[in-house]
């Protein structure tokens, strides 16, 4: 890089862009992160059993059937798509939280609940798994 130099001969300074640092203060007894925090829950490694307890009812079962794939069953994990996950069925997604649409899934058979508001848009006979969970058995069609 080229120095500057004004008119006169001397050089160009900017006091903008003054390399001196400036002194920060710095407190002996300021805070120190000595753990990595880490999102509660991540979704590239759910967790192996994200089946809950519901203390005093019933666990909600129902079966899970995929066209072309096995009979599972759901055992009230948070979402269909964690549920799946946790059976080794890998389902498509990106948000988890209902607004992509990136885990849309065909339902052929039965109900769901919505536990979020879904916002993507999905056609009449097409389901979000990553924020439903089945009110009875259901039959569903991977992309
Ligand atoms: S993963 Fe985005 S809507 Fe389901």
């Amino acid at each position: 890089m080229s120095e500057k130099f004004n008119l006169d001969g001397t050089p160009e300074t900017n006091p903008a862009f003054d390399l001196e640092p400036d002194d920060i203060a710095v407190s002996e007894q300021a805070p120190v992160q000595e753990s990595l925090i880490l999102p509660e829950e991540d979704p590239e490694h759910p967790e192996p059993t994200p089946q809950i307890d519901l203390v005093g009812m019933a666990k909600p079962v129902h079966a899970v059937q995929i066209v072309d794939g096995p009979e599972l069953q759901f055992q009230h994990a948070h979402s269909l798509l964690e549920s799946l996950e946790s059976q080794d069925v890998q389902v498509h997604y990106q948000c988890r939280e209902g607004y992509c649409g990136s885990c849309r899934t065909r339902l052929l058979e039965g109900e769901v609940h919505y536990t979020e508001e879904p916002l993507a848009w999905v056609n009449d006979d097409e389901i979000l798994p990553c924020c439903c969970i089945p009110k009875s058995a259901i039959k569903i069609e991977l992309g």
